[in-house]
C-alpha cells in the first residue's frame, strides 16, 4: 500500500534547531520508516540564501522518505495544507533584553503566523511552538487561529522533561530508560517545576536517594531550571541538538502514541487549579492519533504546590502583558 506524504511546515528553517531537526524528519526518525514527508520551510527574506544551502544538503542526503521540499518567505505557502507545524522561528533574546522586550518582538510574529495557519493549514493541523517565550506564543497563536482546535496547539517542554530524566539517570548512575514518573509543570522558563517526587528507577521510588526535599530544592530543581542558560553560557548559542531531539520526541509521542507519561504545554482545562487561558506544561498521556490527556488525580504535596503556583503566576502575568501589548 502506498502511504500519502505528511506535510510538515518548519519555521525558522535556516536556524540552529532546524539544522538538526530537518534530517530527522527526512530520515523517518519521527513519523516512522513507512511515512513519506513533504517539507515546507519558512524563513524571513534575509535568511533565504542560507535556507537554500540547507535545502541543498537535504537533497544531498538522498532520503528515500523525503517526498518534496518547498522553501519560502511567504507564510501562506509555507502553511498550505500543513498536517504538522513546528514553529521554531522567533526573534532571539539579545543581551540586555527583558522578557517583556522578547514578548514585544515575538507576539506580532505569532499573531501573523496564526492568521496564515488558520487560513491555509489543514483543519486538523497539529502545532508545536518552540520559539520563546513558547507557552505565551502558543497562547497568542491559539487566540488568533480560531478555526484550529485549541487541543491541536502545544508548546515544547519535552526538552525539560528529557533533561530531568537524564539528570536522574546520571545522579543514580542508571540507564535513562529505567527512569519514569518525572514531569514538568508550568512555563518553559526558569520558573518551571521539574517534579521528581514520584520518580522511579525500574519501578522503585528514588526521591530519597536523590537527596529528599532539601537537596532537591537546593540542587536538582535549579539545575533543570537553569540548564538552558548554562548551555548558552558554554556554547554561546542556545541548545539546538537537544531541542531538535525533543521536538522529534514530542511529535512522535503526539502522533504515534507513547506508553509512558511525558510532558507537554497544553491549554489548561482547569486541572490542578491552573486557570484556563494559559498554555501550561502538565504530565500527559499521548493516546495516539493526536489525542492527549492531562494526567488527573495526582496528589500534589505542599513542596510541589509552591513551585506549581509560582510558575502559574508567571504565566498569568505573561498572559496579561501579552494581551496588553497586542491591544
Ligand atoms: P536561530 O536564531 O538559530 O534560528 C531562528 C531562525 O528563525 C532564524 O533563522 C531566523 O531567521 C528565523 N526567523 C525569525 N523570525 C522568523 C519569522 N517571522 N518567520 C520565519 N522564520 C523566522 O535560533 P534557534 O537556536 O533555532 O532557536 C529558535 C527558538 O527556539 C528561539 O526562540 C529559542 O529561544 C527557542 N528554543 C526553545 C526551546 C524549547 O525547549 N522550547 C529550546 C531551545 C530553543
Ligand atoms: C533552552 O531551554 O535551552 C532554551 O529555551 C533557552 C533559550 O533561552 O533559548
Amino acid at each position: 500500500m502506498t502511504v500519502s506524504p505528511i506535510t510538515v511546515c518548519v519555521t525558522g528553517a535556516a536556524g540552529q534547531i532546524s539544522y538538526s531537526l530537518l534530517s530527522m524528519l527526512a530520515a523517518g526518525n519521527v513519523f516512522g520508516p513507512e511515512q513519506p514527508v513533504t517539507l515546507h520551510l519558512l524563513e524571513i527574506p534575509p535568511a533565504l540564501p542560507a535556507l537554500a544551502g540547507v535545502v541543498m544538503e537535504l537533497l544531498d542526503g538522498a532520503y528515500p522518505l523525503l517526498h518534496s521540499v518547498t522553501q519560502t518567505a511567504d507564510p501562506s505557502i509555507a502553511f498550505a495544507d500543513a498536517d504538522i507545524a513546528v514553529l521554531v522561528g522567533a526573534f532571539p533574546r539579545r543581551a540586555g533584553m527583558e522578557r517583556k522586550d522578547l514578548l514585544q518582538k515575538n507576539l506580532p510574529i505569532f499573531k501573523r503566523q496564526a492568521h496564515a495557519l488558520n487560513e491555509h493549514a489543514s483543519k486538523h493541523v497539529k502545532v508545536v511552538v518552540v520559539g520563546n517565550p513558547a507557552n505565551t506564543n502558543a497562547m497568542v497563536l491559539a487566540a488568533f487561529a480560531p478555526d484550529i482546535p485549541r487541543a491541536n496547539i502545544s508548546a515544547l517542554t519535552r526538552l525539560d522533561h528529557n533533561r530531568t530524566m537524564a539528570q536522574v539517570a546520571a545522579r543514580l548512575d542508571v540507564p535513562v530508560q529505567s527512569v519514569a514518573g518525572v514531569c514538568i509543570w508550568g512555563n518553559h522558563s526558569s520558573t518551571q517545576y521539574p517534579d521528581i517526587t514520584r520518580a522511579t528507577v525500574d519501578n522503585a521510588p528514588v526521591f530519597d536517594k536523590l537527596g529528599g526535599f532539601e537537596i532537591v530544592a537546593r540542587d536538582f530543581i535549579p539545575t533543570i531550571q537553569k540548564r538552558g542558560a548554562e548551555v548558552i553560557k558554554a556554547r554561546g548559542f542556545s541548545s539546538a541538538m537537544s531541542a531538535a531531539s525533543a521536538i522529534a520526541d514530542h511529535l512522535r509521542s503526539w502522533v504515534c502514541g507513547e506508553d509512558h507519561i511525558v510532558s507537554m504545554a497544553v491549554p489548561s482545562d482547569g486541572s490542578y487549579g491552573i486557570k484556563e487561558g494559559v498554555f501550561f506544561s502538565f504530565p500527559v498521556r499521548c493516546m495516539g492519533d493526536g489525542v492527549v490527556e492531562i494526567v488527573k488525580g495526582i496528589e500534589i504535596d505542599e513542596f510541589s504546590k509552591r513551585y506549581i503556583d509560582a510558575t502559574a503566576e508567571e504565566l498569568y502575568a505573561e498572559r496579561e502583558e501579552a494581551l496588553a501589548l497586542l491591544e
